[in-house]
Protein backbone atom coordinates (compact mmCIF):
# COMPACT_ATOMS: atom_id res chain seq x y z
CA UNK A 1 0.00 0.00 0.00
CA UNK A 2 1.33 3.12 -0.80
CA UNK A 3 2.51 5.49 2.17
CA UNK A 4 0.40 8.66 2.72
CA UNK A 5 2.66 11.77 2.98
CA UNK A 6 1.96 14.89 4.51
CA UNK A 7 2.34 17.92 2.34
CA UNK A 8 3.91 20.51 4.79
CA UNK A 9 1.21 22.82 6.09
CA UNK A 10 -1.56 21.62 3.84
CA UNK A 11 -4.43 22.52 6.43
CA UNK A 12 -7.07 20.62 4.59
CA UNK A 13 -5.30 17.17 4.95
CA UNK A 14 -3.92 18.23 8.37
CA UNK A 15 -7.81 18.60 9.78
CA UNK A 16 -8.76 15.40 7.80
CA UNK A 17 -6.57 13.12 9.36
CA UNK A 18 -6.27 14.50 12.39
CA UNK A 19 -10.05 13.60 12.43
CA UNK A 20 -9.41 10.19 10.84
CA UNK A 21 -6.45 8.97 12.73
CA UNK A 22 -4.81 10.80 15.61
CA UNK A 23 -6.20 10.05 18.70
CA UNK A 24 -4.85 12.67 21.26
CA UNK A 25 -4.45 12.07 24.62
CA UNK A 26 -6.90 12.97 27.07
CA UNK A 27 -9.52 13.49 24.46
CA UNK A 28 -12.41 11.58 22.52
CA UNK A 29 -11.25 9.63 19.82
CA UNK A 30 -12.65 11.61 16.64
CA UNK A 31 -14.20 14.88 16.83
CA UNK A 32 -15.74 16.33 14.19
CA UNK A 33 -14.81 19.47 13.95
CA UNK A 34 -11.34 21.21 13.47
CA UNK A 35 -8.88 21.63 16.53
CA UNK A 36 -6.37 24.30 16.63
CA UNK A 37 -2.92 22.38 14.75
CA UNK A 38 0.15 24.64 16.48
CA UNK A 39 3.11 24.34 14.04
CA UNK A 40 5.58 27.02 14.83
CA UNK A 41 7.34 27.90 17.83
CA UNK A 42 9.95 30.33 18.97
CA UNK A 43 11.06 31.72 22.58
CA UNK A 44 7.78 32.28 24.29
CA UNK A 45 5.07 31.99 21.34
CA UNK A 46 3.39 29.60 19.61
CA UNK A 47 1.88 30.00 16.17
CA UNK A 48 -1.14 27.87 14.59
CA UNK A 49 -1.75 26.45 11.17
CA UNK A 50 -3.39 30.13 10.32
CA UNK A 51 -0.74 31.52 11.32
CA UNK A 52 -1.89 33.10 14.07
CA UNK A 53 0.29 34.09 17.47
CA UNK A 54 0.05 32.56 21.03
CA UNK A 55 1.59 33.48 24.35
CA UNK A 56 2.60 30.16 25.27
CA UNK A 57 1.24 30.56 29.22
CA UNK A 58 1.78 26.99 30.24
CA UNK A 59 5.15 26.38 28.60
CA UNK A 60 3.68 23.87 26.64
CA UNK A 61 2.65 21.35 29.09
CA UNK A 62 4.84 22.43 32.14
CA UNK A 63 8.07 21.79 29.91
CA UNK A 64 9.27 24.41 27.18
CA UNK A 65 10.93 25.47 30.43
CA UNK A 66 14.20 26.93 27.58
CA UNK A 67 11.19 28.60 25.57
CA UNK A 68 10.47 27.66 22.18
CA UNK A 69 12.90 27.44 18.52
CA UNK A 70 16.33 26.18 20.08
CA UNK A 71 17.39 24.69 17.22
CA UNK A 72 20.94 25.07 18.91
CA UNK A 73 19.56 22.67 21.85
CA UNK A 74 18.16 19.96 19.49
CA UNK A 75 21.34 20.11 17.17
CA UNK A 76 23.07 17.95 19.93
CA UNK A 77 20.98 15.49 19.28
CA UNK A 78 21.70 15.31 16.08
CA UNK A 79 25.30 15.50 16.89
CA UNK A 80 25.39 12.62 18.95
CA UNK A 81 23.21 10.50 16.21
CA UNK A 82 26.28 10.94 14.24
CA UNK A 83 28.38 9.54 16.81
CA UNK A 84 25.87 7.00 18.21
CA UNK A 85 22.60 6.92 17.57
CA UNK A 86 21.34 4.32 20.38
CA UNK A 87 22.23 2.21 22.85
CA UNK A 88 21.31 1.49 26.00
CA UNK A 89 21.49 2.11 29.15
CA UNK A 90 21.45 -1.06 30.42
CA UNK A 91 24.76 -3.56 31.02
CA UNK A 92 26.83 -1.02 28.77
CA UNK A 93 26.24 2.29 29.52
CA UNK A 94 27.34 5.01 26.88
CA UNK A 95 29.39 8.48 27.75
CA UNK A 96 25.89 10.56 27.41
CA UNK A 97 24.28 8.63 30.05
CA UNK A 98 27.38 8.86 32.35
CA UNK A 99 27.95 12.56 31.66
CA UNK A 100 24.05 13.25 32.26
CA UNK A 101 23.91 11.07 35.26
CA UNK A 102 26.61 13.23 37.08
CA UNK A 103 25.52 16.40 36.04
CA UNK A 104 22.44 15.61 37.30
CA UNK A 105 23.57 14.44 40.69
CA UNK A 106 25.75 17.58 40.98
CA UNK A 107 22.89 19.55 40.63
CA UNK A 108 20.35 17.59 42.89
CA UNK A 109 20.03 18.04 46.74
CA UNK A 110 23.41 16.52 48.63
CA UNK A 111 23.19 13.21 49.26
CA UNK A 112 21.46 12.52 46.53
CA UNK A 113 24.04 10.99 44.01
CA UNK A 114 22.33 7.79 42.17
CA UNK A 115 20.16 8.63 38.93
CA UNK A 116 18.01 6.27 37.05
CA UNK A 117 17.16 7.50 33.53
CA UNK A 118 13.61 7.12 32.01
CA UNK A 119 11.86 8.93 28.91
CA UNK A 120 9.49 10.87 31.18
CA UNK A 121 7.51 11.18 34.50
CA UNK A 122 5.07 8.44 34.81
CA UNK A 123 8.16 5.92 34.27
CA UNK A 124 10.01 8.20 36.51
CA UNK A 125 7.10 7.91 39.00
CA UNK A 126 6.26 4.19 38.63
CA UNK A 127 10.43 3.66 39.08
CA UNK A 128 10.49 5.46 41.96
CA UNK A 129 7.21 3.52 43.28
CA UNK A 130 8.91 -0.04 42.86
CA UNK A 131 12.31 1.48 44.20
CA UNK A 132 10.94 2.17 47.43
CA UNK A 133 8.96 -0.83 47.64
CA UNK A 134 12.68 -2.94 46.62
CA UNK A 135 14.37 -0.88 49.20
CA UNK A 136 12.40 -2.21 51.73
CA UNK A 137 12.37 -5.55 51.37
CA UNK A 138 16.56 -5.14 51.17
CA UNK A 139 16.11 -3.45 54.48
CA UNK A 140 14.72 -6.03 56.21
CA UNK A 141 11.17 -4.61 55.94
CA UNK A 142 9.44 -5.83 53.28
CA UNK A 143 5.96 -5.42 54.58
CA UNK A 144 6.56 -1.73 53.84
CA UNK A 145 4.54 -1.22 50.57
CA UNK A 146 1.88 1.36 50.89
CA UNK A 147 1.98 4.76 49.74
CA UNK A 148 0.47 8.23 51.00
CA UNK A 149 -0.10 10.47 48.64
CA UNK A 150 -3.08 13.67 48.53
CA UNK A 151 -6.23 13.80 46.91
CA UNK A 152 -6.15 16.10 43.72
CA UNK A 153 -2.63 15.10 43.07
CA UNK A 154 -1.20 14.04 39.20
CA UNK A 155 1.27 11.61 39.28
CA UNK A 156 1.29 9.90 35.87
CA UNK A 157 -1.30 7.92 33.99
CA UNK A 158 0.80 4.39 34.33
CA UNK A 159 -0.78 1.64 37.01
CA UNK A 160 1.64 3.23 39.70
CA UNK A 161 1.27 6.71 38.88
CA UNK A 162 -2.51 6.45 38.24
CA UNK A 163 -2.98 4.78 41.90
CA UNK A 164 -1.47 7.25 43.71
CA UNK A 165 -2.96 9.96 41.80
CA UNK A 166 -5.63 11.76 43.56
CA UNK A 167 -8.44 12.83 41.17
CA UNK A 168 -11.21 9.92 41.37
CA UNK A 169 -12.21 11.21 37.29
CA UNK A 170 -8.58 10.05 35.85
CA UNK A 171 -8.80 6.54 38.08
CA UNK A 172 -12.50 5.59 37.87
CA UNK A 173 -12.63 4.14 34.19
CA UNK A 174 -9.46 1.91 34.91
CA UNK A 175 -10.21 0.57 38.58
CA UNK A 176 -9.08 -1.74 40.21
CA UNK A 177 -6.58 0.31 40.93
CA UNK A 178 -3.05 -1.31 41.78
CA UNK A 179 -3.54 -2.06 45.40
CA UNK A 180 -1.59 0.28 48.17
CA UNK A 181 -2.04 4.29 47.90
CA UNK A 182 -3.64 5.79 50.40
CA UNK A 183 -4.58 9.57 49.96
CA UNK A 184 -4.86 12.16 52.64
CA UNK A 185 -5.91 16.09 51.85
CA UNK A 186 -4.26 18.74 49.48
CA UNK A 187 -2.76 21.15 50.95
CA UNK A 188 -4.70 24.08 49.79
CA UNK A 189 -5.24 26.51 52.78
CA UNK A 190 -7.27 28.92 51.01
CA UNK A 191 -10.19 25.63 51.56
CA UNK A 192 -9.33 24.96 55.12
CA UNK A 193 -12.79 25.69 56.75
CA UNK A 194 -12.35 27.98 59.60
CA UNK A 195 -10.93 26.85 62.99
CA UNK A 196 -8.72 24.65 61.39
CA UNK A 197 -4.82 25.24 61.29
CA UNK A 198 -2.73 24.34 58.59
CA UNK A 199 -0.30 22.42 60.54
CA UNK A 200 -3.43 19.63 60.22
CA UNK A 201 -1.93 18.83 56.61
CA UNK A 202 1.07 17.33 57.92
CA UNK A 203 -0.77 15.71 60.68
CA UNK A 204 -2.91 13.76 58.66
CA UNK A 205 0.03 12.02 57.50
CA UNK A 206 0.74 11.12 60.34
CA UNK A 207 -2.87 10.06 61.14
CA UNK A 208 -2.80 7.62 58.12
CA UNK A 209 0.41 6.48 59.08
CA UNK A 210 -1.17 5.06 62.45
CA UNK A 211 -4.46 4.08 60.70
CA UNK A 212 -2.76 1.75 57.87
CA UNK A 213 0.03 0.45 60.51
CA UNK A 214 3.40 1.93 60.43
CA UNK A 215 5.24 -1.17 59.28
CA UNK A 216 3.19 -1.45 55.96
CA UNK A 217 4.07 1.81 54.73
CA UNK A 218 6.30 2.31 51.97
CA UNK A 219 6.65 6.25 51.21
CA UNK A 220 5.00 9.68 51.13
CA UNK A 221 4.90 10.88 47.38
CA UNK A 222 4.26 14.76 47.34
CA UNK A 223 5.13 17.86 44.73
CA UNK A 224 6.87 20.64 46.01
CA UNK A 225 4.01 22.94 44.56
CA UNK A 226 0.79 20.28 43.86
CA UNK A 227 0.07 20.69 40.17
CA UNK A 228 -3.66 18.88 40.14
CA UNK A 229 -6.15 21.62 42.09
CA UNK A 230 -4.19 24.74 40.46
CA UNK A 231 -0.48 25.01 42.24
CA UNK A 232 -1.34 24.58 45.88
CA UNK A 233 1.68 25.31 47.64
CA UNK A 234 2.15 23.86 50.85
CA UNK A 235 1.75 25.75 54.50
CA UNK A 236 4.90 27.00 55.91
CA UNK A 237 6.65 24.24 58.13
CA UNK A 238 5.10 21.48 55.92
CA UNK A 239 7.84 19.36 54.45
CA UNK A 240 9.78 19.85 57.37
CA UNK A 241 6.96 17.97 59.81
CA UNK A 242 6.69 15.67 56.62
CA UNK A 243 10.65 14.51 57.00
CA UNK A 244 10.25 14.46 60.61
CA UNK A 245 7.23 11.74 59.83
CA UNK A 246 9.09 9.89 57.47
CA UNK A 247 12.48 9.83 59.57
CA UNK A 248 10.13 8.37 62.80
CA UNK A 249 8.06 5.62 60.73
CA UNK A 250 10.93 5.34 58.27
CA UNK A 251 9.02 6.02 55.04
CA UNK A 252 10.54 7.01 52.56
CA UNK A 253 9.85 10.95 51.13
CA UNK A 254 9.19 10.69 47.12
CA UNK A 255 9.66 14.68 45.98
CA UNK A 256 7.39 14.58 42.63
CA UNK A 257 9.49 17.12 40.67
CA UNK A 258 8.29 16.40 36.99
CA UNK A 259 7.00 19.72 36.84
CA UNK A 260 8.78 21.54 39.80
CA UNK A 261 12.61 21.31 38.73
CA UNK A 262 14.68 22.61 35.84
CA UNK A 263 13.32 26.49 36.48
CA UNK A 264 9.65 26.14 37.18
CA UNK A 265 10.73 27.45 40.96
CA UNK A 266 13.36 29.67 40.08
CA UNK A 267 15.57 26.45 41.35
CA UNK A 268 17.16 23.46 40.09
CA UNK A 269 14.79 21.61 42.23
CA UNK A 270 11.41 22.69 43.75
CA UNK A 271 12.98 20.78 47.13
CA UNK A 272 16.10 22.98 47.07
CA UNK A 273 13.54 25.96 46.82
CA UNK A 274 11.76 24.81 50.48
CA UNK A 275 14.86 22.98 52.05
CA UNK A 276 13.51 19.53 52.49
CA UNK A 277 15.66 16.31 52.13
CA UNK A 278 14.11 14.23 49.56
CA UNK A 279 15.18 10.34 49.63
CA UNK A 280 14.06 10.32 46.15
CA UNK A 281 12.98 12.67 43.56
CA UNK A 282 11.47 11.90 40.30
CA UNK A 283 12.03 14.52 37.33
CA UNK A 284 10.71 15.38 33.95
CA UNK A 285 9.61 17.99 31.60
CA UNK A 286 11.96 20.89 31.50
CA UNK A 287 15.11 18.57 31.98
CA UNK A 288 16.23 17.80 28.23
CA UNK A 289 13.75 21.55 27.45
CA UNK A 290 11.45 19.27 26.00
CA UNK A 291 13.66 18.69 23.14
CA UNK A 292 13.42 14.95 23.34
CA UNK A 293 11.43 12.78 25.51
CA UNK A 294 13.61 12.64 29.33
CA UNK A 295 12.82 12.07 33.03
CA UNK A 296 14.61 10.09 35.60
CA UNK A 297 14.91 9.28 39.48
CA UNK A 298 17.26 10.45 41.47
CA UNK A 299 18.22 8.21 44.39
CA UNK A 300 19.59 8.97 47.71
CA UNK A 301 22.86 7.14 49.01
CA UNK A 302 20.69 5.68 51.88
CA UNK A 303 17.73 4.10 49.00
CA UNK A 304 20.64 3.30 46.71
CA UNK A 305 23.09 1.55 48.86
CA UNK A 306 21.50 -2.17 49.31
CA UNK A 307 21.35 -2.19 45.59
CA UNK A 308 25.11 -1.54 45.65
CA UNK A 309 28.47 -3.64 45.45
CA UNK A 310 27.30 -7.30 45.96
CA UNK A 311 23.81 -5.99 46.13
CA UNK A 312 20.86 -7.26 43.98
CA UNK A 313 20.07 -5.65 40.68
CA UNK A 314 17.20 -3.27 40.93
CA UNK A 315 14.96 -5.29 38.41
CA UNK A 316 13.50 -2.27 36.13
CA UNK A 317 14.26 -0.67 33.18
CA UNK A 318 13.01 0.54 29.87
CA UNK A 319 14.29 0.31 26.52
CA UNK A 320 14.60 4.10 25.59
CA UNK A 321 15.24 5.27 29.21
CA UNK A 322 18.46 7.25 29.06
CA UNK A 323 18.87 7.50 25.38
CA UNK A 324 22.03 8.99 24.06
CA UNK A 325 20.01 11.48 22.08
CA UNK A 326 17.99 12.58 24.63
CA UNK A 327 21.09 13.04 27.00
CA UNK A 328 22.73 14.76 24.60
CA UNK A 329 19.91 17.26 24.40
CA UNK A 330 19.51 17.23 28.21
CA UNK A 331 23.10 17.91 28.68
CA UNK A 332 23.15 20.84 25.94
CA UNK A 333 19.55 22.52 27.78
CA UNK A 334 21.52 22.25 31.24
CA UNK A 335 24.44 24.32 29.87
CA UNK A 336 22.03 26.59 28.51
CA UNK A 337 20.08 27.23 31.67
CA UNK A 338 23.35 27.55 33.43
CA UNK A 339 25.10 29.94 30.71
CA UNK A 340 22.03 32.22 30.42
CA UNK A 341 20.54 32.23 33.90
CA UNK A 342 17.29 30.75 33.63
CA UNK A 343 16.43 30.28 37.19
CA UNK A 344 17.99 33.81 38.02
CA UNK A 345 15.06 35.22 35.61
CA UNK A 346 12.89 33.64 37.07
CA UNK A 347 13.62 34.56 40.85
CA UNK A 348 13.87 37.73 39.64
CA UNK A 349 10.76 38.77 37.62
CA UNK A 350 8.52 36.05 39.74
CA UNK A 351 7.18 39.06 41.96
CA UNK A 352 6.54 41.10 38.62
CA UNK A 353 4.32 37.67 37.36
CA UNK A 354 2.88 37.08 40.91
CA UNK A 355 1.79 41.29 40.64
CA UNK A 356 0.35 40.55 37.59
CA UNK A 357 -1.84 38.07 38.72
CA UNK A 358 -2.82 39.19 42.05
CA UNK A 359 -3.46 42.29 40.20
CA UNK A 360 -6.94 40.74 38.73
CA UNK A 361 -8.44 40.30 42.28
CA UNK A 362 -10.55 43.10 41.63
CA UNK A 363 -12.29 40.85 39.28
CA UNK A 364 -15.25 39.16 40.97
CA UNK A 365 -14.36 35.37 39.58
CA UNK A 366 -11.00 35.62 41.28
CA UNK A 367 -10.89 33.75 44.17
CA UNK A 368 -7.27 32.62 45.22
CA UNK A 369 -4.16 33.76 43.39
CA UNK A 370 -1.10 31.13 44.47
CA UNK A 371 2.15 29.06 43.54
CA UNK A 372 5.16 29.98 43.40
CA UNK A 373 7.96 30.76 40.89
CA UNK A 374 6.30 30.71 37.42
CA UNK A 375 3.94 28.41 38.36
CA UNK A 376 0.76 30.04 39.56
CA UNK A 377 -3.13 29.17 39.69
CA UNK A 378 -5.94 31.34 40.13
CA UNK A 379 -8.82 29.80 41.77
CA UNK A 380 -11.92 30.32 40.44
CA UNK A 381 -15.20 31.19 42.34
CA UNK A 382 -19.04 32.38 42.77
CA UNK A 383 -18.60 34.89 45.56
CA UNK A 384 -15.43 36.00 46.63
CA UNK A 385 -16.53 36.74 50.40
CA UNK A 386 -17.61 33.24 51.14
CA UNK A 387 -15.31 31.28 48.81
CA UNK A 388 -18.70 30.22 47.65
CA UNK A 389 -18.40 26.88 44.77
CA UNK A 390 -19.84 26.65 41.44
CA UNK A 391 -21.84 23.53 41.38
CA UNK A 392 -20.21 20.84 39.18
CA UNK A 393 -21.68 20.91 35.77
CA UNK A 394 -20.94 24.88 35.76
CA UNK A 395 -17.82 24.82 36.79
CA UNK A 396 -16.98 21.76 33.98
CA UNK A 397 -18.80 24.17 31.47
CA UNK A 398 -16.83 26.99 32.67
CA UNK A 399 -13.25 25.56 32.23
CA UNK A 400 -14.50 24.12 28.86
CA UNK A 401 -14.91 27.61 27.65
CA UNK A 402 -11.97 29.33 29.13
CA UNK A 403 -9.38 27.67 27.57
CA UNK A 404 -10.63 28.27 24.16
CA UNK A 405 -11.49 32.06 25.44
CA UNK A 406 -8.25 32.20 26.43
CA UNK A 407 -6.90 30.91 22.66
CA UNK A 408 -9.07 33.20 21.27
CA UNK A 409 -7.06 36.09 22.40
CA UNK A 410 -3.59 34.82 22.14
CA UNK A 411 -2.96 33.26 25.32
CA UNK A 412 -2.48 29.49 25.41
CA UNK A 413 -2.88 28.18 28.77
CA UNK A 414 -6.05 26.05 30.38
CA UNK A 415 -8.26 26.20 33.26
CA UNK A 416 -9.09 22.58 34.82
CA UNK A 417 -12.39 21.91 37.14
CA UNK A 418 -10.44 19.66 40.05
CA UNK A 419 -11.81 20.36 43.22
CA UNK A 420 -12.78 24.18 42.54
CA UNK A 421 -12.00 25.95 38.51
CA UNK A 422 -8.46 26.89 38.49
CA UNK A 423 -6.67 28.73 35.53
CA UNK A 424 -2.75 27.63 35.56
CA UNK A 425 -0.18 30.14 34.23
CA UNK A 426 3.41 28.63 33.78
CA UNK A 427 5.46 30.47 31.01
CA UNK A 428 8.71 29.50 29.82
CA UNK A 429 11.45 30.64 32.56
CA UNK A 430 12.60 32.79 30.26
CA UNK A 431 9.96 35.10 29.99
CA UNK A 432 9.80 38.69 31.66
CA UNK A 433 7.75 41.17 32.45
CA UNK A 434 6.58 42.00 28.86
CA UNK A 435 5.38 38.55 28.66
CA UNK A 436 3.22 38.91 31.63
CA UNK A 437 1.72 42.01 30.53
CA UNK A 438 0.51 40.06 27.64
CA UNK A 439 -0.86 37.10 30.10
CA UNK A 440 -2.53 40.02 32.42
CA UNK A 441 -4.06 41.30 29.16
CA UNK A 442 -6.09 38.58 27.84
CA UNK A 443 -6.90 37.32 31.44
CA UNK A 444 -8.18 40.25 32.68
CA UNK A 445 -11.24 40.30 29.91
CA UNK A 446 -11.61 37.09 29.49
CA UNK A 447 -12.32 36.88 33.51
CA UNK A 448 -14.31 40.08 33.24
CA UNK A 449 -16.70 38.33 30.63
CA UNK A 450 -16.74 34.95 32.52
CA UNK A 451 -17.93 37.19 35.89
CA UNK A 452 -20.42 38.95 33.76
CA UNK A 453 -21.68 35.31 31.80
CA UNK A 454 -22.18 33.48 35.46
CA UNK A 455 -23.86 36.40 36.90
CA UNK A 456 -21.17 37.01 39.40
CA UNK A 457 -20.64 40.49 40.80
C1 LIG B 1 3.84 15.76 39.20
C2 LIG B 1 3.75 14.90 37.99
N1 LIG B 1 4.15 13.62 38.04
C3 LIG B 1 4.11 12.82 36.97
C4 LIG B 1 3.65 13.27 35.76
C5 LIG B 1 3.61 12.37 34.57
O1 LIG B 1 4.57 12.77 33.64
P1 LIG B 1 4.48 12.32 32.08
O2 LIG B 1 3.30 13.00 31.51
O3 LIG B 1 5.79 12.80 31.51
O4 LIG B 1 4.37 10.85 32.06
C6 LIG B 1 3.22 14.60 35.65
C7 LIG B 1 2.71 15.12 34.37
O5 LIG B 1 2.20 16.19 34.26
C8 LIG B 1 3.25 15.43 36.79
O6 LIG B 1 2.84 16.70 36.74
Amino acid sequence: MARVAAPAHDREWLHEHAKAHLWRHFAPARVDRDVPIIVRGEGCHVWDDQGNRYLDGLSALFCNNIGHGRADIAQAGTDQAKELGFFTTWAYPHPRSIELAARIAGLAPEGLDRVFLTSGGSEAVDSALKLARHYHRLAGTPTKTKFISRTMSYHGTTFGGMAVTGLTFLREAYEPMAPGACHVPATNTYRLPEGHSPDEFAEAIEERVLFEGPDTVAAVIIEPVQNGGGCIPAPPGYFERVREICDEYDLLLISDEVICSWGRLGEWFGSQRYDYRPDLITTAKGLAGAYAAMGAVIASNRVAEPFSDGGPPFMHGFTFGGHPMSCAIALANIDAMDREGVNDNVLANEPVLRETLEGLRDIPIVGDVRGAGYFIGIELVKDQATKGRFAKADADRLCAELGPAMFARGLFSRADNRGAPAIQIAPPCIAGPEEFEEIGAVLRPVLEEASARYGIT
